[in-house]
């Protein structure tokens, strides 16, 4: 297959290109970073001439906004991003009859349940990240048939800048580390995510698929299991609640996905400790 990665540059762009490289052709684009292709998702006409010009078999439509509180602050860019960016994205697409699969989030979700979330089960999003993600995904659903929406969560990915290295960054400085108890969603691991990707679009089956990291936990777990697997069990973290940790972003707190669809087809991801494992492993700790 020939296909063009959006957001190519980010976490997850950037892992998805290496795994796909491995049997197919993938072009990144971005606004930023060392990719082929520098793309605006926000200009209509810049995404068309590039889907035209490389007649991709397939896009895959990371780029986003994902600064949650940055959403907060401004949401009218919130929803230029990553609501118009991905209608320009799924109106060049449709027109020109090619498929696209669009990364969305478990904040479409309220959080207001306690079990997980299914593909089906109703957005309600709290907040205008979750907000502006929702709104790419009806674009979607409304253009494009021919589409795979794939809700994550809790992404962590080598390169920095993520919740794990957050978390050991501020444990090897000695740091006090406080956490929230009551967020609830799934750690999951980009290479495992890239590769439940490349296998759902040889598929052909669209239609709205959740893929995490199987099992979910709290921001306290999460952290407490990796200072745990890292070697730094003595060091302690309070426990707070997410109205002790006041952001311009509250997420929501219960937004646990469920993996029915992909399951059916034979589409599983590890559950999050294996990948938490892994990923120490690749970076260097002896677990
Ligand atoms: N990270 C998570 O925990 C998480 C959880 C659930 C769902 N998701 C979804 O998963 C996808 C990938 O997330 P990620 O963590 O890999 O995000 P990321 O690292 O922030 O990557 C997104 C990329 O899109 C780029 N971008 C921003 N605005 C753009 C524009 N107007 N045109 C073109 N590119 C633009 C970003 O550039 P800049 O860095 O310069 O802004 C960045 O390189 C996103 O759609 C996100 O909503 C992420």
């Amino acid at each position: 297959m020939r296909i063009l990665v959006s957001g190519a540059a980010g976490k997850l762009g950037s892992r998805l290109i290496k795994q796909l490289r491995r049997n197919h052709e993938a072009f990144g684009a971005d606004v930023l970073g060392n990719v082929e292709y520098f793309l605006d998702i926000e200009d209509y006409d810049a995404c068309c001439s590039l889907v035209n010009s490389l007649a991709p078999t397939i896009v895959l439509h990371t780029a986003a906004w994902t600064d949650v509180n940055g959403c907060a602050l401004d949401p009218a860019r919130a929803l230029r991003v990553n609501g118009v960016g991905t209608h320009n994205m799924a109106a060049c697409c449709a027109t020109s009859g090619i498929p696209m699969l669009y990364v969305s989030t478990n904040e479409v979700f309220d959080g207001a349940r306690r079990h997980p979330y299914r593909e089906y089960d109703r957005p309600n999003p709290q907040n205008a990240y979750g907000h502006s993600k929702w709104h790419g995904e009806r674009a979607l659903l409304q253009i494009n048939p021919r589409h795979y929406i794939v809700r994550t969560a809790w992404l962590f990915a080598h390169g920095g800048g993520n919740f794990i290295q957050a978390i050991l960054a501020a444990a090897k400085a000695g740091k006090p580390l406080r956490v929230v108890t009551n967020e609830i969603a799934n750690p999951t691991y980009t290479s495992d995510l890239a590769e439940a990707i490349a296998r759902l679009i040889a598929t052909e089956r669209f239609g709205t698929y959740h893929l995490v990291n199987q099992g979910a936990v709290s921001r306290w777990g999460f952290a407490r299991y990796v200072l745990d697997s890292a070697g730094f069990s003595d060091t302690p973290i309070e426990p707070i609640t997410r109205q002790q940790w006041q952001r311009p972003s509250l997420p929501p707190e219960y937004t646990a996905l469920e993996n029915i669809e992909a399951s059916s087809l034979a589409i599983n991801l590890r559950p999050w400790q294996e990948g938490v494992d892994a990923f120490l492993k690749a970076e260097g700790f002896c677990l």
